[in-house]
C-alpha cells in the first residue's frame, strides 16, 4: 500500500467520498481511510434530501446518472397544522430550484462505485486510525488494515470522519471553540413498505409533538415522529408507532400516510454543534466532523457537500498556483454557511416541535408562526430559498 499521498481523507461518508472524487477530477492524489466496512457505510439509514446545489454537484462530478433516474424531484412541500395542509411552492418561489429525494446510502453507493472505478485507494475496516504532526507541513496518518500497520505521510489531512471521529479531538484543547445546543426531544424514524400517500413531504405541528412524512421511492415511505431525547425504542410497538403517526399527520381533508410493514426503525438524537475554526494547521474538518444540525431543515448532508466542494477548490488552487488563499479562507467561509444553516435548522425545529417545557401559549404561538409563514409570500420566499439551499460559493 502506498505510504505517501497528497491528501489523506479520514472517513468514507458523503464528505470524504465527494472530496476524494473532486480531487481526482483535478488530478490530486488521495487515500480514503474508513473504519467501518462497505456494507455499514452504504446501509446506515440517514437523511435523504438533496438541495439543488448538491444535485448539480453530483452531475458535474459525473456521478448523477442513477440520481437522475431514481431520485424524486420535489418542487414543493406541505406544512400542516391544526388538521390543515398548506402548500409551499419551492420552485415557484426560487426561480425553479427544487430538492431531490435520494437516500444518503444511495449517494454513498454511487460515490464508492465511482471511487473504485478511478483505481485510487479506499480502505475500509481500518482500525487504530490516528493523525500526527498536524501543525507541521508534514502531517501523517497511522492506521491498521488486515493486521498490518501503516504510516501515511501527506501534505494535508481532511477530517471527514463524522461527529464521533478522531480528527476533531486531535486538535489541542484551547485551539477550538465548540458551540453546542441540545434539545429535549429526538426523532423516532421508520422506513415502511408503503407507497407514499403524497407526492411531496408533509411537516406537521401537533399537540402530541412534531411528525414528518417523507419517502425513499415509489414503494417506500419514510416517517418520523418527535419523541423524548431518552426514548426507549422497545416501548414502541409497530401499532403504537402507526397510531401516533396517523394522529399527528392526518388532516381534515382525510389525508393520512399509507401504512405497511415496517422495514427499519431507529431513534436519531437532535443536536446543534459548531466547531470553530474548521481548521488546525494542515488538518481541515468537513461535514459532521465540524458541525451538526438538527435534521428538521435537512441540511446535514448538503453542508458536508458544500464544505468539501470549497476544500477541493482551495487544494487545487494550492497545487496549481501555489496559493494558500482558499485554504486560509476555508474556515471563515465554511462557518458563514454553517451558521446560516444552523439558524434555519434551529428556527424550523423550534417552530415545529413541542418542547418539554411548552405551555398552551407556546402551542398557539407555533400555530400562528406556521399560519403566518404560509400566508405571506415574503415569508414563504425566505423559507424556500433556505430550504432549497443557497448556491455553492
Ligand atoms: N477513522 C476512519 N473513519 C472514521 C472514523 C475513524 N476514526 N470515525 C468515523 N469514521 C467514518 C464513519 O464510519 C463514517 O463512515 O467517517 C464517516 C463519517 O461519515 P458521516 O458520519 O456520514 O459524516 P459526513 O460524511 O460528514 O456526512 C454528513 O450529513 O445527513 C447528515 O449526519 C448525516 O452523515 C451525514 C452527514
Ligand atoms: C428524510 O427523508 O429522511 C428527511 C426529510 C426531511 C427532513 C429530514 C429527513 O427534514
Amino acid at each position: 500500500m502506498p505510504t505517501r499521498t497528497q491528501v489523506a481523507i479520514i472517513g468514507a461518508g458523503p464528505a470524504g467520498l465527494i472530496l476524494g472524487h473532486l480531487l481526482h477530477l483535478r488530478g490530486i492524489d488521495s487515500i480514503i481511510i474508513e473504519n467501518h466496512d462497505r456494507e455499514y457505510v452504504i446501509h446506515r439509514v440517514r437523511a435523504g434530501v438533496l438541495e439543488q446545489g448538491t444535485v448539480d454537484l453530483m452531475h458535474e462530478m459525473g456521478v448523477g446518472d442513477r440520481l437522475a433516474r431514481e431520485g424524486l424531484r420535489h418542487e414543493g412541500l406541505y406544512l400542516a397544522c391544526d388538521g390543515t395542509r398548506h402548500h409551499i411552492d419551492l420552485a415557484g418561489l426560487t426561480n425553479g430550484r427544487a430538492i431531490t429525494i435520494y437516500g444518503q446510502g444511495e449517494v454513498v453507493k454511487d460515490l464508492i462505485d465511482a471511487r473504485i472505478a478511478t483505481g485510487r485507494p479506499l480502505h475500509f475496516d481500518a482500525s487504530n486510525v490516528s493523525v500526527h504532526n498536524i501543525d507541521s507541513e508534514h502531517p501523517s496518518v497511522r492506521y491498521d488494515v488486515n493486521g498490518e500497520s501503516y504510516e501515511l505521510s501527506c501534505d494535508f489531512i481532511a477530517g471527514c470522519d463524522g461527529f464521533h471521529g478522531v480528527c476533531r479531538p486531535s486538535i489541542p484543547a484551547g485551539a477550538l471553540c465548540a458551540y453546542e445546543k441540545t434539545y429535549s426531544f429526538a426523532w423516532l424514524g421508520i422506513l415502511a413498505e408503503a407507497a407514499p400517500a403524497s407526492p411531496e413531504l408533509v411537516y406537521s405541528v401537533h399537540q402530541n409533538g412534531f411528525a414528518l412524512f417523507s419517502m425513499r421511492s415509489p414503494q417506500v415511505t419514510r416517517l418520523y415522529l418527535q419523541c423524548a431525547a431518552n426514548e426507549d425504542l422497545s416501548q414502541w410497538s409497530d401499532d403504537r408507532i402507526w397510531s401516533e403517526l396517523i394522529a399527528r399527520l392526518r388532516t381534515h381533508d382525510g389525508w393520512q400516510p399509507n401504512t405497511g410493514p415496517i422495514l427499519q426503525k431507529g431513534i436519531a438524537a437532535m443536536r446543534s454543534f459548531v466547531a470553530d475554526p474548521m481548521r488546525y494547521g494542515r488538518l481541515y474538518l468537513a461535514g459532521d466532523a465540524a458541525h451538526i444540525v438538527p435534521p428538521t431543515g435537512a441540511k446535514g448532508l448538503n453542508l458536508a457537500a458544500a464544505d468539501v466542494w470549497r476544500l477541493s477548490r482551495a487544494l487545487a488552487e494550492f497545487y496549481d498556483e501555489g496559493s494558500t488563499a482558499g485554504l486560509d479562507a476555508y474556515s471563515e467561509r465554511g462557518l458563514r454557511r454553517t451558521w446560516r444553516a444552523q439558524r434555519f435548522s434551529w428556527w424550523m425545529t423550534t417552530m415545529l416541535h413541542r418542547d418539554a417545557t411548552a405551555t398552551p401559549f407556546d402551542y398557539r404561538r407555533q400555530i400562528a408562526d406556521v399560519e403566518y409563514l404560509v400566508s405571506s409570500r415574503a415569508a414563504m420566499t425566505s423559507f424556500a430559498e433556505n430550504y432549497v439551499g443557497v448556491p455553492l460559493e
